[in-house]
């Protein structure tokens, strides 16, 4: 069932070509959103079905635009977010040692630069099962998780951290006030892009944020996703693919400015953007680098964008002919990583069970459960380990470095990986 669609589309009449154009309105700065690449229906990247289930599943279409004021890029629809983050959202954090090291890396930064004051507070947004505030509560810093998602958040109070179950907005943010005072760290990781009413966030920022306080957020980096074809950073949960002069222009709606980018490898290609208050602190060379960069790149021009959506589809093409062949041969294929990102792939592609037997994931809660649209089993690990299979789809490639190394027998028993960014290879 449908119960949201932003989006208007137009029909016109192009010589004898009867065209339909989408467009919405910049979530940022109201002006006219431009749509350059259409996933088609999709349904929520991590609502993992039990295979009991009869009840309809929800689709919504999965389109992305760009502002053509602020440049901003964004989904055309946006997905109620009750529907997303609730009590059995099945996400963790800290199934990755990769992401745990890299989180507890920025736990410590903060606590040597930032939390040095009498009384230092953090607050994290989307802290998830508190893979960095682990690291802040065990220091005995005062600190605060606001996360909706009831199930993980039970996590992260059981590692010892202070949690507030609910969405940040304004309206938090005026509460969390009240109780704690101001912040000297706001900081949230892989979740202010989630936040389609990202003003209100902003707001919150504004009111909550101490006077010499930076506001600290990491997200995939547009400019990743467009070099390495990475189609898949896009599902109904990820809103906005910030850049830094998207991040720019957003902030100095708020009094807000942008002092620092570092750019990550983590997630495939990340960047973290500090915010402070406007004229609080110096603007690093970080900026005027990534800036420069990324005007060179033309990251949001017409041409780059369209050159984008023809190499998504030429992945499309290629992945499910190879697929389709490896099926025609009779191989044993399966996939690793029942991924939020999997979902786009694997609707996109059209691929299910007559293609890929199951998905190998480690996440309790998405075990014996089929992935979303696509209906494929996920099992836990310890089926995969005992099968041999000839091919493994690499769906988590995010973590390519480190699941590869803990699953070296596949190759050593002469099976191949497949990988689909930036293009479609076996090996
Ligand atoms: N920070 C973690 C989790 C990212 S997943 C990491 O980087 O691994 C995104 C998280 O954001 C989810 O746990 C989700 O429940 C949470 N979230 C979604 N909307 C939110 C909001 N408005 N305020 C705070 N958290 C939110
Ligand atoms: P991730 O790529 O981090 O995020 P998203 O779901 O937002 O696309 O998800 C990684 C998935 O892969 C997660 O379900 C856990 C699983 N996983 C394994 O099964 N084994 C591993 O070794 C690792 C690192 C992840």
């Amino acid at each position: 069932m449908r119960d949201t669609f932003l989006s208007h589309v137009r029909v016109f009449e192009k010589g004898t070509i009867t065209v339909m154009e989408s467009t919405t309105t910049c979530r940022i700065c109201s002006s006219r959103v431009r749509e350059f690449v259409d996933f088609g229906e999709q349904p929520l990247s991590d609502a993992f079905r039990d295979p009991a289930a009869t009840d309809e599943e929800y689709f919504f279409r999965l389109a992305v635009g760009v502002c053509e004021e602020c440049t901003m890029v964004q989904l055309m629809e946006e997905v109620p977010r009750e529907r997303m983050f609730h009590e059995d959202y099945p996400y963790l954090s800290s199934g990755s040692s990769v992401m745990r090291a890299h989180f507890s890396g920025l736990a410590r930064r903060f606590l040597d630069t930032e939390l040095t004051g009498d009384d230092p507070f953090i607050v994290e947004l989307g802290c998830n099962d508190g893979i960095m505030l682990g690291t802040v509560a065990e220091a005995g810093v005062r600190h605060l998780g606001v996360e909706p998602s009831g199930g993980v958040a039970d996590r992260a109070a059981a590692k010892g951290v202070r949690v507030r179950k609910d969405f940040f907005e304004a309206g938090t943010a005026a509460s969390v006030l009240a109780e704690d005072g101001r912040a000297d760290v706001i900081y949230a990781a892989n979740t202010l892009c989630h936040i389609p009413y990202i003003g209100s966030v902003l707001e919150g920022v504004d009111a909550l944020l101490a006077e010499n306080g930076v506001f600290v957020f990491e997200d995939p980096y547009w400019a990743e996703i467009v070099r390495r074809n990475s189609f898949d950073q896009i599902y109904d949960e990820h809103f906005y693919f910030f850049t830094a002069h998207s991040v720019q222009a957003m902030a100095s709606r708020y009094g807000l400015e942008l002092v620092d980018v570092e750019l990550l490898p983590v997630h495939g290609g990340e960047a973290r953007y500090t915010l402070a208050r406007a004229g609080s602190r110096p603007v690093g060379a970080s900026v005027t680098r990534t800036l420069r960069a990324e005007q060179e790149s033309r990251l949001t021009d017409e041409a780059t964008l369209t050159g984008f959506a023809t190499r998504v589809r030429a992945i499309r093409d290629d992945l499910l002919e190879l697929l389709q062949g490896l099926a025609k041969e009779g191989r044993k294929v399966v996939g690793y990583g029942a991924t939020a990102k999997s979902a786009t792939v694997l609707n996109y592609c059209g691929i299910g069970p007559d293609l890929i037997e199951y998905i190998a994931d480690t996440t309790p809660a998405k075990q014996g459960r089929l992935t979303p649209g696509s209906h494929i089993p996920v099992v836990p690990h310890e089926r995969f380990a005992a099968d041999r299979p000839d091919h493994v789809l690499l769906l988590a490639w995010n973590h390519a470095e480190e699941i590869m190394a803990n699953e070296r027998g596949v190759r050593e028993s002469g099976g191949a990986w497949i990988q689909y960014v930036p293009r479609v290879e076996v090996g």
